[in-house]
């Protein structure tokens, strides 16, 4: 937003700024040549005042000077008789006084007269090309150019505005869309437009909204599906109570638990979905989380763990939460491994991968996406009860994906050189982060 009102501000000021700035060129210039040409007038007007005392000279002498004056001023120089124009009456009292004076011809060009007095003889000086319209012209040539101007920055703010008038429109549209429901938009972004964040924001939403309404439909689905299994074994369990042994009672508490256990982990996954937007973060050295979980899964597992560690690698994130999805993609590799799995940080320049990888079965790409839904497992690991080991909820990835979410960061999937799944964690080195 801050980007769009500076542009704006920008194009408005430096228009008006170039505008102003030529006008008072073209201005002055006319100022100037007005200048020069009204004392090229006086001059003239000057000299066209002694010529009646020319008169009294000899005829040559008369023309010689005559001559010489035409040339110095650069103006025809004549002489004729007064009844051979004709005169205003104001015209001719001020010719008979004595005085010049000055007329245009058709060309507006200016000539002086001036009459000899007691004599019928006039002096005609001029026409005096008029080199520049007169000062009234060029106010009208200033109108025109200012016009001309605004009328240009008023097209070039026309040209500016339309894009995002345009953009504006369309957000419009997608507001009064989501509202009526229609939350699955196609929305068209311009690389261009000064207002993509605000689309990218609304799209963002509107994918937020199609995801928790979605999420919510599997929760739903899920709680129902996976409490009623373990429910219905217990109502039988307690049933059978009367002559309850120490195995029934064992599969009750083993029930008891998996109930348990699917509550903190929907519960944790709802947590993430409204987690506040500033999550704590701060600077976490990550070879040394990722030996720390390594510890506990040894403790816990006879799979064969590589891991090299690194040089110390600091990463501004939050350590609960990545500890949390680096947890989440190592036990999924420990469950769903054969025999081995490594684990891996490459630093680059611009972001940091974490890598899990197994020599499990893999998962087949028509599955890649899917896995990151909430309560999505593979076919063949949906039974719990057949092999605990193997036994998930579904949330695990999902939670991965909601943390790297929070870190502006991207959790992907790929095959791995062990034979199984490798789940990379893109981390992106951003100040912003
Ligand atoms: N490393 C892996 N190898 C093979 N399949 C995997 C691997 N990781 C995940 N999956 C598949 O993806 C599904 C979703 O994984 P996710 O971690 O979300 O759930 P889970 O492990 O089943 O349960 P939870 O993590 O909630 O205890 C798993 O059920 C499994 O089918
Ligand atoms: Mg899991």
């Amino acid at each position: 937003m801050n980007r769009l009102f500076i542009n704006l501000y920008l194009v408005i000021i430096l228009g008006l700024l170039s505008i102003n700035w030529l006008s008072e060129q073209l201005w002055q210039q006319f100022v100037e040549s007005e200048h020069a040409q009204s004392q090229q007038w006086h001059h003239i007007e000057q000299v066209a005042k002694i010529l009646p005392i020319l008169q009294g000279q000899k005829h040559q002498t008369k023309e010689s000077i005559i001559s010489q004056l035409s040339k110095t001023l650069d103006v025809p120089i004549k002489t004729s008789l007064m009844n051979n124009f004709y005169w205003l009456e104001e015209q001719k009292v001020k010719l008979m006084s004595g005085q010049v004076l000055r007329n245009y011809d058709e060309q507006d060009n200016v000539i002086f007269y001036v009459k000899v007095l007691e004599s019928p003889i006039v002096y005609q000086v001029g026409p005096v090309n008029q080199s520049m319209s007169s000062i009234a012209h060029s106010q009208d040539f200033k109108w025109l150019f200012l016009c001309v101007s605004y009328l240009l920055l008023g097209g070039v703010i026309a040209l500016w505005t339309r894009p995002l008038w345009r953009d504006l429109n369309q957000l419009n549209h997608m507001a009064s869309e989501i509202a009526d429901g229609k939350l699955d938009l196609a929305i068209y972004t311009n690389k261009h437009s000064p207002i993509k964040k605000i689309v990218i924001t609304f799209k963002d939403m509107a994918h937020r909204i199609i995801r928790l309404l979605s999420d919510q439909k599997q929760l739903v689905n899920a709680v129902s599906h996976e409490l009623r299994t373990p429910l219905s074994r217990l109502r039988f369990s307690l049933a059978m109570l009367e002559g309850a042994n120490e195995e029934q009672r064992k599969d009750m508490v083993q029930d008891v638990s998996e109930i348990e256990a699917l509550i903190d982990e929907m519960l944790s996954y709802a947590r993430l979905e409204n987690i506040n937007q500033d999550i704590k973060k701060s600077s976490v050295e990550l070879t040394s989380l990722i030996s720390n979980q390594i510890n506990k899964l040894v403790r816990i597992s006879d799979i064969s763990i590589t891991w090299q560690k690194p040089a110390p690698c600091y990463y501004h994130c939050n350590e609960h939460l990545l500890e949390r999805a680096i947890q989440n993609l190592s036990t999924n590799a420990l469950r769903y491994a054969k025999g081995s799995i490594e684990i891996s940080l490459v630093n680059t320049q611009d972001h940091i991968e974490i890598m899990v990888e197994d020599d499990g079965q893999g998962i087949d790409k028509q599955d890649r996406d899917k896995i990151f839904q909430p309560f999505f497992r593979l076919e063949t690991h949906r039974n719990r009860d057949e092999n605990q080991q193997k036994g998930g909820y579904g949330l695990g990835l999902a939670i991965v994906q909601r943390i790297c979410e929070w870190h502006k960061a991207k959790c992907t999937l790929s095959v791995s050189k062990l034979g199984g799944c490798k789940f990379i964690i893109n981390l992106p080195k951003d100040k912003n982060i």
